[in-house]
Formats: C-alpha cells, structure tokens, sequence
C-alpha cells in the first residue's frame, strides 16, 4: 500500500490512503492513472484483473466495489490508524486535477465532517428518494458514489452498515446511509454540494467552464460558475463521459497554449527499421472519387516497407474497377499479401470493413491501417501514427479551405454530429496536439492487439440505420476505447467526392473548384510558376506576341478528349446558333466551352493563371476578372477546315494555348501576324500565345497539311 505523510497548517500528521476499483485496464483507467501521476498521487486499484460482477453500469448496480472497498478497509483498519483518510474514487471516468495535499486541506475545511461525499443533480438510482434529502436547496443536492473521502472508522462503519451484493446499487446503498438522520449525523457524513473538491459532469455542463487558455495560468482548468469553486477531482458520471474525454484533452497538464501538447510526446514509440510492427493497410473506394489515380500513387509511396504491408483493397465503383485492377495486377506482388474485394462480390460497405477488421484481427497483423480513398495522405503519416504510441489515432484531414474534416469534436445525444468548442481550433491548428474525440473517419490506425481482447468483441462496422463509420465508432465508444485525432503536423487532406460526376468525359477535369489542389498538380503546367521568376526572359516569338508555359500534357490530351467526346464541332460556316447576334464572321469549326459545361472553369483560368501573366508583360491594363465571351477549341484538319484567313480579333487580347504538338499530331499550321511578317510554327504543347486584339495583330491561321491540329481560344476583354 502507499501511504502518504502530509503536515497540514495544523500540523497534525495525517495517514491518506488513495484508492480505486478498475477490474479491467482500459484507456480510462489509463487516464486516471496519468491524472494521479501528474499531481504525485499514488493510487491503489483494487479489483485489478478479477471478473466484474457489478452488472451493467449505464443501470443500477456497482455494489461490487463497496464489497472491494470493504476487504480493504478491513485488512487497513488492522493496522491500527485511526486517524487515515480514505480517499476513494472511481476510476474509468474520473480525473485529479490537484495534489493529495490541496484534496486534503479542502477537506479538513468542511467543518465537523468525517465523510463527504460527492454531490449531483440528479437523484440516482432512485428518483423518490429525493423528498427525503434534508436540504435539496443548493447546487448538488444529491448523494455521488463516485467519490468520497473520509475517517477510516466512518468509511469502515459505512461499508459494513449491511451486507450488499456485487450487482445491488452503490449509490442507492450510501444514499440510504446518508438518508438515514441518525447514521448521518453520528458518523457526520456530508455531501459535497459546491463541488470544492468534487465535480460531477452529468447535469452540471452549463455549470462547468473549462479555462483552457488564461493569461494567468499555465495549465487548464475547470471552473464551477456557479458555486464559484475550482474542483480538485472531476467525474464524467453517467453520460457525461465524453464531456469529460473532451475536459481530459487538457486538464490534468495534458495541454496548454504555452507548453503545448504533454499528451503528444508520452507515449511516443521509437520505430526500429529492424522491427517494424506489421501493418494491414485496408483501401476502401467506397464512392466515386476525383483523382483516383492520385490516390493509387499515394498508397504505392507510402513510406514503409511493403514486405510490412498486408494489402487488402476494396473498389465498390464499377467505374473505377479497370484502374484499381490494373494497379493490383501491377502491384500485388510487392506487398507481403495483398486481397482484394471488387464490386463483382457484392459485399456491403460494412461488411469489407469488417472483413479488414477480421482478417487483421485473426492474422499476424499487429496494426489496422484504414485508408478511404477520399484521404490523401503525406508519405510519413502511417509512420507518425505508428510512433504516436496511441491505440485509436486519425491523422487530421480536412477539405481545403472548409470545416469539414475526417473527426467530430462531439456527438449529440441522438450519435449524431455536434460541434465542439475547440472543433474549428483544430481544424485550423491553431491548437496542436492529439485529441480524444467521439468519432473519426477515413483514415485511422488501429492498435490489433486492443481489439483482440474479449471487451472489445462487440466492436463492429456493422449497425441497423446507421453508416458503417458511425457504428464503428459507436461500438468503440461503448467498450470505453478511445479515438484521438492529431494534428500535431500536416498529414494531408480530403478530397471532396460531391460534384464529381462521372458521367463526363474525363471527369476530373470539371473539378478545379472543388479539388483545386489535385486539380492544379495534375493539369496546371509544372513550369508554370517560373513564369514569375524574377529572372525570367519571357519568350517573344514576334512583336508582342508572348509565350508562356500554362497547362499540361495532361490538360490538353484531356481537353482534347472532351472535345472529340462531345463531337458537335461547328460546320464552319458563318450561320452560327450559338451567338447572339446568329453570325460569325470569321468562322472556324470548333466547339464552346459553355457546351461542354467548362464555360466557368475556363474563366477561373483565366482569372487565376493567364490575367497574372498578363499583367506582367502588358503593364498598366488591370481588368479582373477578365471577361470572355469567345471560349472555344478549334480543329484544323485537311479535310475539313485546314486553315484561317487573316482577320483582327474582336478583343482587348487573345490567347491561344496549343493543344498538340507541331509535326507529331499535325504537319503544317501555325500563326502568321501579317503586320510583322513573322509565324509561330513550332508552338508547344500546353503553352500559350498572348498577343494584343484589335489594330496590330492583324494574324491568320497557317495551313493544316496532314492530321489535326487543336487550339483553344479566348477573346480576352472583348
Ligand atoms: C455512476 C456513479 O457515479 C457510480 O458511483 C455508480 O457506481 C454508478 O453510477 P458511472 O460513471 O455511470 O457511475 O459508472 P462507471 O464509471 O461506468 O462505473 C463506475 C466505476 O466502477 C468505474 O469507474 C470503475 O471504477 C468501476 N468499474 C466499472 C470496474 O471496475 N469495472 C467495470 O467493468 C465497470
């Protein structure tokens, strides 16, 4: 046992003896440990490793930790002292939040007290007992069991008033003792309606303010508005158990915005490249998903050894099955196994997670690393988490520029999402740390050996009405596992599925509002930005006609595609439906932007990436947003219309990106400005011509002599 000597301002020598029941260790006992480590407080646990017998505890029962606490009492009365104090708490969902020295003097300042008991709101198990309180007038009127320090010849006299059973009530059992006029005032049993020492959650949430950053203070606390007290130990007694995991991302020194995250770097695990923990890495492409193939990219880069990776990929997207197999057949062989479960199998959503779940849990699979398909994640991500030393971890994803991301800071009471009050903090990292949080998604690791245990068998994916996410994460709440998301660095983002609509021709490619990033890596030209060098001699083929790097290979072979896809090029003559005014003087066959639905992007594109442009070399002429009523890709070829007679373009400039490439796609073509007598034949491939409109640049289009030729066309500033 421990014992601890404390003189108090009396100087009188006291004999406290801290002490729990936790049958099982789970991360709440954890918790509480931690909690008790932080302020010096040794704890004995009693029950440790025994069977609970006290029934289930979301209804009545518990007794078995008055009958754990009488075997002790007994065994320590033996001893002889008197005077020891008993401080006992429980443990699962129970945090200190002061030293055994500061609990202590709280206590002796409640005058004629021998016991006092924590106090709540609700009268618990049993509501009628309530008319029988001597004083239901104050804050907390109702006995706690959660907590209680005392004499140990009281406490002793308490436990072994009656004989209880494993499975009666604690609480109605103390409450009756407390009811009872006599015992309460002989054995002076109090109850500790302020909270000056015990802080009950469960009704009290209105009441309790956590103070996490105080000019003040160094570390959070919690504060009872109220009753005007600062509690000393904090009990998420019934439902109120994750206000309290939310309350325990900070109390207890786990955080604070001067020394930062304690909680990041506790449990942190060294990994030796000699012993890599074996890992199953479970892909789910569960829905439609812009830039996919980025994603395959992302899985086959992750930083760790393959021979350490059990693959298990699951595609539920007939559209999406000829990439994901042609990336199994190309890459299965690497990884120390590798399953796969395609949309032919007919397996639900649910049940594919399960099956990873499963198949980790019954194989040398030390970890489960669930990835969907909508995460992409930075290289070293499964590394962190792994060192992290966490059970339950998610790295922080959010959909760029928005709130939405891959955690919830809070569940209603329905499981539904809520919002915390620190979601939009972590979301934006302007607090960085690892939080335990109610719910988590897409992407997460999953310690094996915590889901092996006969406690957590009814962790499933699987639940009536509900998303297989959200049961997952419900199971794992309700056998007391807990879920952290970090966001201590930046592990990537969200791609956001919402408008991808693969009925389209090369659908990523209508995703540059929603995707931007992925839009940008994969279409924007990969020297655009050295346009923008200081250094940069921007190429000039002729007078003020400039030339510069925009978009990619990949940009021009797809927009080339759509075009060809949608097929309805114009016949080239001057009756054209598509213009206001019916007439086009100088026609050429080609296609809008605006029937191919690409009206909006293109004009994003010239906003964002050719106005900048322009401005550099054409100075002093601002028009933002530019605006362009003309947006369309020609084609010239021999046997439809090879070429364009000279003409002035209706517009303050013109660009003309090139979408193929001169003498590979096509022989001949070109652009020829008569004024100056100069061509640009040689053009290339996704970079763009930007010369002045009307007066000059009087210009024609070159002669197509052998296959087709492809530009896209906008008359800037009309
Ligand atoms: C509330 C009261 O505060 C508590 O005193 C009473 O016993 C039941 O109702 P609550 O927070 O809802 O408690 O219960 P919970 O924390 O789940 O269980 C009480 C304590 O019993 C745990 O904290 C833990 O110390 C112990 N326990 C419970 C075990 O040791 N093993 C178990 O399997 C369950």
């Amino acid at each position: 046992t421990y014992t601890y000597i404390i003189f108090n301002s009396s100087r009188k020598i006291n004999d406290v003896q801290v002490l729990t029941v936790a049958t099982d260790e789970n991360h709440g006992l954890e918790r509480f440990l931690r909690s008790a480590k932080v302020y010096g407080i040794d704890v004995e646990v009693l029950g440790k490793g025994t069977k609970w017998t006290g029934g289930d505890m979301n209804l009545p029962g518990g007794g078995q930790k008055i009958n754990l606490l009488k075997e002790k009492l007994t065994e320590l009365s033996k001893s002889g002292k008197k005077e020891k104090i008993i401080l006992f708490t429980d443990s699962y969902d129970v945090l200190f939040l002061a030293s055994i020295d500061d609990i202590l003097k709280k206590f002796q300042s409640f005058p004629d007290t021998r016991v006092l008991f924590a106090a709540e709101q609700f009268c618990w198990p049993d509501t009628k007992l309530a008319s029988q309180y001597p004083n239901i007038e104050v804050a907390n009127p109702y006995l706690n069991s959660g907590g209680f320090i005392g004499y140990l010849p009281e406490i002793l006299e308490i436990v072994n008033y009656k004989p209880v059973s494993d499975k009666d009530d604690d609480q109605l059992y103390y409450t009756k003792i407390y009811l009872d006029k006599n015992l309460r005032e002989s054995l002076k049993i109090k109850l500790d309606h302020n909270s000056a020492i015990f802080q009950n959650l469960n009704g009290a949430l209105s009441d309790v303010q956590l103070k996490s950053n105080t000019s003040t203070e160094i570390w959070p606390y919690i504060e009872n508005v109220v009753t005007k007290q600062r509690p000393l130990i904090v009990h998420g007694n019934g439902p109120s158990k994750l206000t309290l995991n939310h309350f325990g991302n900070y109390l207890a020194k786990a955080w604070s915005s001067t020394e930062g995250c304690a909680m990041c770097n506790e449990k942190r695990i060294e990994l030796k490249d000699d012993k890599l923990p074996t890992v199953m890495m479970a892909v789910f492409i569960e829905q439609a998903t812009p830039f996919l193939e980025e994603f395959l990219d992302q899985v086959l880069t992750t930083d760790y050894p393959k021979d350490k990776i059990h693959l298990l990929l699951r595609n539920n997207v007939e559209y999406h099955e000829t990439e994901v197999d042609d990336f199994f057949q190309a890459h299965a062989k690497e990884y120390a196994t590798a399953k796969r479960i395609k949309p032919s199998d007919f397996i639900s959503e649910s049940e594919a997670r399960n099956i990873a779940k499963d198949r980790c849990i019954n194989s040398a699979c030390d970890y489960l690393f669930s990835i969907d398909s909508l995460s992409r994640l930075e290289a070293n991500t499964l590394r962190h988490l792994l060192s992290s030393g966490y059970d339950v971890i998610a790295p922080l994803l959010v959909r760029p520029g928005l709130a939405w991301s891959n955690f919830w800071g809070a569940v209603n009471s329905a499981g539904f999402y809520a919002r915390s009050s620190d979601y939009m903090d972590i979301v934006y990292q302007n607090i960085k740390g690892v939080w335990n949080v109610p719910f988590i998604t897409n992407c997460y690791l999953a310690k094996m050996s915590l889901f092996r245990l006969p406690a957590t068998k009814t962790v499933t994916y699987t639940r009536e009405g509900i998303d297989p996410d959200m049961a997952f994460c419900a199971s794992l709440r309700e056998v007391g596992v807990y879920m952290y998301v970090s966001n201590e660095l930046d592990f990537g983002h969200l791609v956001n599925p919402e408008t991808y609509d693969i009925s389209r021709t090369n659908p990523d490619m209508y995703q540059l509002f929603d995707n931007k990033m992925e839009w940008t890596t994969r279409y924007l030209h990969e020297e655009y930005h050295l346009n923008f060098d200081e250094e940069r001699k921007h190429l000039m083929p002729c007078p003020d006609v400039y030339w510069f790097p925009l978009m990619s290979k990949r940009f021009c072979s797809e927009w080339i595609e759509i075009m060809e896809a949608f097929g309805q090029w114009s016949d080239g003559s001057n009756n054209d439906k598509r213009l206001e005014s019916g007439y086009e003087a100088v026609p050429t066959r080609d296609i809008h932007m605006n029937q191919v639905g690409l009206e909006r992007h293109w004009l994003h594109i010239l906003k964002e990436y050719v106005r900048p442009l322009q401005e550099m070399v054409f100075t002093g002429y601002y028009h933002n947003p530019p605006v362009s009523v003309m947006n369309f890709v020609v084609r010239y070829r021999p046997d439809e219309q090879p070429s364009l007679r000279p003409h002035h373009d209706s517009s303050t400039y013109t660009i003309n990106l090139a979408l193929n490439t001169p003498n590979v796609d096509f022989e001949g073509g070109g652009c020829r400005f008569i004024r100056y007598n100069c061509s640009v034949r040689d053009t290339k491939l996704g970079w763009l011509l930007m010369h002045p409109g009307r007066l000059t640049h009087y210009h024609e289009g070159l002669l197509v002599t052998k296959g087709t030729r492809y530009i896209m066309i906008s008359f800037v500033d009309p």
